[in-house]
């Protein structure tokens, strides 16, 4: 996978971007990284540089790709930050590989599976991607994933953003939705996440608000969630400082134990 890295020291953080997005969400997680640690942060399969795999993209060959990935890296544990697709992508690598995970950050995100209508409504946006290409989709998305603040004052993050959607591929649009579509209720067992684990949300996500961060938060033993103000689904980039702020608070946490 291409990926981009900032920082070093013993401990790493694994970035785990979300749909149809790639690792440049996290720029701004890049350029702070903390003393002693380590930031990587990888284009999925079919995003930004990264070649599309082929197939379904379920949540549990993601998860796979990312083990392979700290291997390849020589990284056996890590904190694992995932935002949205990513979040799934990092409860389907705790469910499989918890040994390789030291901490969660999960970010605009949740445990419940689709309903059979969104289910549905992916295959039709796969459809829809491999007939029209990916602009139709990120266009449709598009509304839903900033908040009314950062699209008034953030242009910037607006136009960043744009970018990033029209960087993914068709396959790799394609496949996301399909892997999704697919994804088991991770709802029974949260209970089993014995690491610290910290939950944060946009407070006008629109696509998982803050009542699916709350379901996590209630149900994951160590967990602590942090509600960002004025963010939307894309909260590290929409309010870096506050993302930044927590994320550094959380691992100093971690490094102190
Ligand atoms: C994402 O940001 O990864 C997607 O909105 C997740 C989803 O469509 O469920």
């Amino acid at each position: 996978m291409n990926w981009k890295e900032a920082g070093s020291g013993p401990g790493a953080v694994l970035f785990v971007h979300g749909f149809p997005f790639s690792g440049a969400i996290w720029d701004d997680q890049l350029a702070a990284v903390p003393e002693g640690w380590r930031f990587l942060a990888p284009d999925l399969p079919g995003f930004g540089g990264t070649p599309p795999v082929g197939g379904t993209l379920t949540m549990e060959r993601l998860a796979d790709e990312l083990v392979v990935f700290l291997d390849e890296r020589g990284i056996h544990r890590a904190v694992v930050c995932g935002l949205s697709m990513g979040g799934y992508a990092t409860l389907a690598l705790w469910r499989r590989n918890a040994a390789r995970v030291r901490a969660l950050v999960l970010a605009d995100t949740r445990a419940a599976p689709d309903t059979p209508q969104a289910r549905a409504g992916r295959y039709e946006s796969a459809a829809r991607a491999r007939s029209n290409g990916v602009r139709v989709v990120a266009e449709a998305m598009l509304p839903h994933l900033l908040s009314p603040h950062t699209r008034a004052t953030r242009p910037d993050v607006v136009a960043r953003l744009v970018g990033i959607m029209e960087s993914a591929s068709v396959e790799g649009v394609a496949e996301a939705l399909e892997g999704m579509a697919e994804r088991p209720d991770s709802l029974p067992m949260l209970h089993t996440i014995d690491v610290p684990t910290l939950v944060l949300v946009g407070e006008a996500d629109e696509l998982t608000p803050p009542a699916e961060a709350e379901v996590l938060a209630q149900h994951i033993p160590n967990a602590t969630l942090r509600v960002v103000p004025g963010a939307g689904h894309v909260t590290c980039m929409e309010a870096p400082k506050a993302f930044n702020a927590a994320l550094s608070g959380f691992l100093a946490g971690l490094r102190a134990r």
